[in-house]
């Protein structure tokens, strides 16, 4: 949840010197800003630095940072759909590949390091959106009016972010999350059509991946505005299902069954609060998550630019404490 990030003064110091995509692409200093949070919080996971939409490196698709995403040339029709080049994520984002090895010899063991990638609605939105987006109208209107071209450009995306986790995996990453950012902007019915078969395809074709000398990884699924989308997230299979804050913990176990591995899901915005609160709303989550089977805690959605690292501290002291 951008636990490497602006809030950050070491990473915003890194950052004055070089570009997102920079940073991005230069495993050494990708390491570095991965590692930060875990010197600064004690926190008990690394995740990778890098971005959802770095996998447009291997289609040829440009994509800017300002700091917002966005794509000169969005997908508007059948010709954009049809011309798209399908590259091999491994090799070229090689990149990536390095920053996991040069992650790993940095963490040294002290925690396991997550890999990513967005999922397949929400990567293929960026496409044809060209960046974020209030009401998903161009996405609605190639879904609506070309559902055969969507579900083979969904079909082909699912693939290629297959082999891009797999890639992941035998770099290095201890366990892999997805991201559907944006499964929200669409019904359940529409939802389960249109997008849930291509996420599953995706999280069974990574938990049927055995890396050399180590048992499969487990893969985290986040969905988000998942409110009324959660009862369908769940029938996937996924071994840990990510709960964005919009719902009570309590209530999100309840609707994915007690028998799952949860990860959630404090409201990024509560650590703009004091800290008093911030303490007493961690004790509250960890109660609610003694509900699940197991329950991994963690932001609802993304740190905000504006937190105090303070107060993330304090946050994850409180996790630390325990109830
Ligand atoms: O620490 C981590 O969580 C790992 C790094 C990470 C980033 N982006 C770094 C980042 C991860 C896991 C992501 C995922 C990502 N990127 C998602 C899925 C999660 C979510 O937030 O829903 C999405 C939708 C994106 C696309 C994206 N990249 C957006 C919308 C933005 C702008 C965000 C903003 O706050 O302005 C980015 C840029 C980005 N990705 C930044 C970081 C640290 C800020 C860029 C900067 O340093 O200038």
């Amino acid at each position: 949840m951008r636990q490497a990030g602006r809030y950050l003064p070491e990473y915003r110091a890194i950052r004055a010197k070089v570009s997102f995509l920079e940073l991005c692409r230069t495993p050494e200093l990708a390491a570095e800003v991965t590692v930060q949070p875990i010197d600064r919080l004690g926190v008990d996971a690394a995740i990778l630095f890098s971005d959802i939409l770095v996998v447009f490196d291997a289609m040829d698709v440009a994509v800017e940072f300002k700091p917002g995403p966005m794509l000169p040339s969005p997908l508007r029709c059948r010709a954009d759909v049809e011309a798209l080049r399908w590259g091999d994520p491994v090799g070229e984002l090689a990149y990536v590949m390095d920053a996991i090895r040069a992650c790993k010899r940095a963490l040294a063991d002290r925690v396991p390091l997550i890999g990513f990638c967005g999922a397949p609605f929400t990567t293929c939105s960026y496409l044809i959106e060209g960046g974020g987006s209030r009401d998903f109208l161009e996405v609605k209107k190639l879904l609506f009016t070309e559902p055969d071209l969507f579900r083979s450009l969904m079909a082909n995306m699912s693939e290629l972010l297959a082999k891009y986790l797999i890639g992941q995996i035998d770099a290095g990453v201890d366990a892999v999350q997805i991201f559907d950012s944006w499964a929200g902007a669409l019904g359940p019915r529409d939802y389960v059509d249109h997008v849930l078969p291509h996420t599953r395809a995706l999280v069974e074709r990574v938990q049927a991946y055995t890396p050399k000398d180590r048992p499969p990884v487990p893969v985290i699924l986040f969905a988000r505005g998942n409110a009324n989308l959660l009862a369908h997230t769940a029938s996937i299979p996924a071994d840990v299902l990510g709960i964005d804050w919009s719902i009570g913990l309590d209530q999100g176990i309840e609707v994915v069954g007690r028998d799952r591995v949860v990860q959630g899901n404090l409201d990024p915005g509560l650590l703009l609060g004091p800290r008093a609160l911030i303490r007493s709303r961690v004790a509250d989550t960890l109660q609610a998550g003694a509900g699940a089977k197991a329950h991994i805690f963690n932001l609802g959605h993304g740190i905000s630019r504006f937190t105090d690292p303070a107060h993330a501290k304090a946050m994850v002291d409180a996790v630390h404490e325990g109830l």
